[in-house]
Parts: C-alpha cells; structure tokens; sequence
C-alpha cells in the first residue's frame, strides 16, 4: 500500500527520489518524506499529503546527500500525520527507515523497546524497526547484524529500506511479502516498490526472495539469506518502455488506459492465441493432470475477482469442469476444500495483492497446483505460483482497473479454450468459433471506443445522483457487479448491483423516482426477462439506461447505449467500457481525481 525509493550513487539523491515517489504515488498518497545522508549526518524532510508537497517543502534543495531514502504512504496504522509520515529514525537518530508492509507484532515489540528506555513518537507500526536496529546494533556493533536480527523479530510484511549515519555509503535493504526491486546502472543503484518507477534509470534488476537482504554500496551489492550466508544473484533484464507509464496526452491513467484497451486486449491475444493455435509460454498441463481435477477455483479481489465472474460460466462449459469464484480474503480463511485434484487460479494485475497471494500460499500447502494471471513482471505472485502467465496490459497506473480487467477475461477465455483442447471437453467447431470471436475483440473495442458523446452527455444528466444500481443476469451480472465498483471507487457514489431476478426480493424497495438503473442485457436467451425487471424499476421512477448489443424495442427506455454483439462468453469484455467510462465521465463531472480516488491505492499488499 505505500511506496518506497532508495538510491546510491554519484548524483544528488533528492531529485532523483522525488522523480520515484511521483511514480509511485497510485501506491499511497496520505504523506512523503526522503532521508538523505551527508557528512555522516541523516536529514530527513516529510510531511502530510502529495509528493508535491514534500517536493515544495523550505530545505529539500539543500540534500545534498547522494544516497538517499523516500517514501509515500497509505496509511494503515497512524492516521495521515507528519509525526506518522516515513522515514523514521531512533531515538539516537542513527538510523533511517521506510517501510512499505505490516508489522503485525509492533505492539509486543514497541513495549519490549519501551522497557529498555526507547521513545516513541508516532502511532505508527513502522517506528519500532528503527529503534530495534539500534538495540541490535548497541549489542553486535555491527550494521548488516542488526537489521537481519531486527528482521527476525517482525512478524508481518516488510520491505525496508536503512541508511546509518556512520556508515554513510552504505545502504541496507530488505523484503519479506511486501514488493522490493533493486536496479543496478553502471555507478548508481536503485531501489524501489516496482519496476515501472525505475525504468526510466535502467533496465536490469535484481529480485530479492523474501527474507533476503542486500548490503547496497556505492560500488557493488551483497545478497545474504535470513542466516546471513551470502548468496549469489543474477541481473534481468526487463523490456519496458518509460514512455508506456506516461499519459500520452490524455487527461488522465484511466482515461488513457480505457482507450488502450483494444491495443492491450490485442497484445494479450498475441501471446497466446495465434490464428488457431494457443501456446501459453510456462503453461504446460498434461492430459492426465487435467482429466484427475474436479474443481477450479478462480481466487482475486476487487476488479481481478469480477474477471473471474466473467469466465467462470466459460471454463464449466468448455472444460465440464466445475469453477468456484472466491474473493481471496475469504477463501483464505474458509477452510477451503481444495486438494490435489484442485486446480487454483489466481488473478491480480499488481501481482502484489496480499490476499491474494496469501490464498496462492494456502492452495499450495494443500496440494493444489497453481496459476497466476498478473500484469506486472517479476511481480511477487510470479514466484509463488507453481506457472504464471502475464496479460499484457502494458502498466496500469490508475487506482480504477480497466485494461487489466478486459485483458484478464480475454487470457482467461484462451486458457479455458486450451483446458477444452488438451480435454478434448468442447466440439472443435466450438472451439474455432470462439477463436474466431476472440481475434475480432480489438476491433469491437475500437468501435466502441469511436464516439462516446452519449455517454458524456448521461454523465452529465446524473453525476449529481446519491445511488444508482446495475442490473443483469449470467454473465451480465458480472459486468454489472464490475461497472457498480467502477462507479463507487472513482465517484464516491453509493452504488449496488443486482441479479435482476433478485429485484423483487428486496432490492426494487430502494427504486424512488429518478434513480438511475443501468441494466446491461447482451444474453439473447436472458434480454425478455431482464427487460420484465427494468419495466419494474420504471414504473416505480427509476431512470433507466440500458447497455445493449440485441435490437430492442427501445421505446420505454430513458437512455440507450448500444455495443458492438460478441458470442455471449465475451460479452464482458465490450460491455465494461461503457460501464469505465460512465464512471470516469461522471467524476469528471463531480471535479475529482480520477487516478488517484480517496482512501484507495493501486496495490493492496497489505490484509
Ligand atoms: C479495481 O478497480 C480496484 N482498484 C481494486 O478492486 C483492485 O482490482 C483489487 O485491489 C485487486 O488488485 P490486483 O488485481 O492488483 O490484485
């Protein structure tokens, strides 16, 4: 949930660290700071609110330092504060830390620290790791030593950057279930959260496993493991344009990234689906294996688990297998069924998702065999699933998940389509056909994307709404579900979706005259009954908008948006864009930041 940047080198650090946290601010924007080391002397500027802030603070040009901590916050323990921004030092201030993680033992550790006469200054679960190195270090005298003894003591996610006032080249870092990258140019080293806020400064990376540690200094890099055994570690290379983390004149990620669609939809096509043949590079499940399972579970949060919804319906009806969709932070605490005969999917665009990850540990433990779908390289998931195939998404820096969503279902609908083939589970005629639908995706979305004054002009008619409500059946439903947080997670209004059919058992109460009702209906065997609901909705006021591909009668209807027609599998993946862009058009209207909405933040690597 928050954002850290460390560098060592020749240059100034301060400019270099703000550059990072700007990129990193989807992961948290509560507060900044930066620490940078001069003359054996830690400084240390932060503050509530924006990078921006932090950037404008009286002293930040006079770091002079070259190596140099920072951090952007979400906060989770400590309300947004000065006192409660990162970094944070000992009492003696000797040592400077930035965490991005959970110390779930913090309390226990903060009263063992207070017993041995340290202070504490913040509310902050962060705090003890500072103060915790300087007790090691008053015993072991030696740098490397306490923070490996502190790191043993945390119970939790970590990944922390520590800079020591006497030894002012030298930097420590460290990671365990929280996101760390380490980027190595000819004299400088980088250090960050992700991959993209870096890919301006290099290309080549190193990955530490969870536990390790790396001893950073000017001129080269130490890789121990949690007994301090050193370990040896090879640089990748990533290909990544910088200039694809940019907003290539829209106004905004998410608006750049809806239009983006039918280019990543058509990207993530190419990586497994050529003409008829599908390869998923890292993927290769037997025969055998396949025909011994007798349940798929696909597992995510958020957006990543509405994709699972929508090709649920698609691998139990081309595999004959049966699927379960679990939010992630249930499944993990369910007790779940799962065994050797369970094949468990994990989707996270982020790939650093806690629960989502933690759910991919507890599948393994049991037996299960494991994928992950995720649109970041080298994300965290990668090294814990058993395979992970990547969407190619391209970054995805608004907080509000678009193309990742229309990527994961199109992956997901080639991968159910591979399960039929090696299963032999679905005609061959079927089979084609829906290859055939899929290589026809980017161009649908293109004429989705041509002319969306309708939609600008609905937003504007009801922007001012305090509910609304998404109604569909089958696969519309989870478009609906999809389109309802679109609509709560960027325009703060109260929404909710619906089963249409479950209307009349409760829902048709909160129906009073001019609330908006968005009924998707794109399943030609479901459109008459969907169209008795919205009947319903109107005659009891509601405004009624309708996202359709079928020729309706449309006489009744307020507003109609019509969609490119698809094979009723993919629908979700044009349906959505009305849904995304609604939603976007509609905060617009309300003057909000639409790619970075309140309380929110890209990646939820903590419970
Ligand atoms: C989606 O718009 C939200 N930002 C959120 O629900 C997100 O989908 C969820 O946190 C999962 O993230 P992940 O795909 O990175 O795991």
């Amino acid at each position: 949930m928050c954002g850290i940047v460390g560098y060592i080198g020749t240059k100034k650090a301060s400019p270099i660290l703000i550059n990072g946290l700007k990129k990193l601010e989807y992961r948290g924007y509560d507060s900044a700071g930066i620490s940078t080391i001069e003359e054996s002397e830690i400084s240390i500027l932060k503050d509530k609110g924006r990078v921006k802030n932090l950037e404008n603070l009286d002293g930040i040009n006079n770091l002079k330092g070259t190596v140099g901590i920072a951090h952007t916050r979400w906060a989770t323990h400590g309300k947004p504060s000065k006192s409660n921004s990162h970094p944070h030092m000992d009492n003696s201030k000797s040592f400077s830390v930035v965490h991005n993680g959970i110390i779930e033992n913090y309390k226990e550790l903060r009263d063992f620290l207070q017993n041995n006469n340290y202070k504490f200054y913040s509310d902050t679960d962060t705090e003890v790791i500072p103060n915790l190195i300087h007790y090691y270090y008053n015993k072991e005298n030696n740098f490397l030593k306490s923070v490996n003894l502190a790191c043993n003591d945390l119970k939790g996610s970590y990944a922390i950057e520590v800079i020591f006032k006497d030894m002012p080249n030298n930097m420590i870092v460290a990671k365990k279930d929280s996101p760390l990258v380490i980027g190595k140019s000819d004299d400088e080293t980088f250090i960050s959260s992700d991959i993209p806020a870096l890919i301006s400064f290099t290309n080549t990376f190193y990955f530490l496993n969870d536990t390790e540690i790396a001893v950073i200094s000017k001129d080269d890099i130490s890789f121990y493991d949690s007994n301090l055994n050193k370990i040896s570690k090879d640089l990748t290379t990533v290909e990544l344009s910088s200039d694809s983390a940019d907003k290539d004149g829209f106004e905004d990620y998410m608006l750049k990234e809806i239009y983006e669609q039918p280019k990543a939809v058509r990207e993530t096509i190419g990586t497994s689906l050529n003409g008829t043949n599908i390869n998923f590079e890292g993927l290769s499940l037997s025969k055998d294996y396949l025909s011994t399972i007798n349940m798929i579970y696909i597992v995510a949060c958020g957006t990543a688990m509405h994709a699972g919804l929508g090709v649920k319906s698609n691998f139990e009806t081309l595999c004959n297998i049966p699927v379960v969709v679990d939010v992630a932070s249930e499944f993990r605490y369910r007790k779940p069924l799962i065994n050797e005969k369970t094949l468990c999917i994990y989707i996270s665009q982020s790939g650093e998702t806690a629960d989502t990850i933690a759910a991919l540990k507890l599948a393994k433990s049991k037996g299960a065999k494991t994928i992950a779908i995720t649109n970041v390289i080298e994300s965290s998931i990668t090294r814990e699933a058993d395979y992970y195939v990547y969407t190619h998404a391209g970054p995805e820096i608004a907080v509000a998940s678009t193309k990742a969503y229309t990527s994961q279902i199109v992956l997901l609908n080639i991968m159910a389509l591979y399960f039929a083939e090696i299963l032999n589970s679905s005609s061959k005629d079927r089979i084609e056909n829906i290859k055939k639908e899929i290589l026809k995706l980017p161009e649908k979305l293109e004429k989705t994307l041509e002319d969306v004054s309708d939609i600008k002009e609905l937003a504007k008619k009801i922007y001012s709404k305090k509910d609304m409500f998404f109604l569909g059946r089958g696969i519309d439903y989870t478009v609906a579900l999809e389109g309802s947080l679109k609509l709560k997670e960027i325009t703060y209004i109260h929404s909710d979706a619906y089963a249409a059919g479950e209307l009349k058992h409760g829902p048709i109460a909160l129906i009073e005259k001019g609330v908006p009702v968005i009924s998707i209906l794109t399943n030609p065997t479901l459109v008459e009954k969907t169209i008795s609901n919205v009947q319903e909705v109107i005659t009891r006021g509601a405004t009624s908008i309708i996202i359709t591909n079928q020729s309706l009668d449309c006489s009744n209807f307020d507003n109609i948006i019509n969609i490119p027609e698809t094979s009723a599998l993919l629908s979700p993946i044009v349906s959505v864009v009305p849904l995304q862009l609604l939603a976007y058009y509609v905060s617009k209207e309300k003057g909000l930041d639409v790619d970075k909405p309140r309380n929110l933040a890209k990646s939820v690597t903590v419970e």
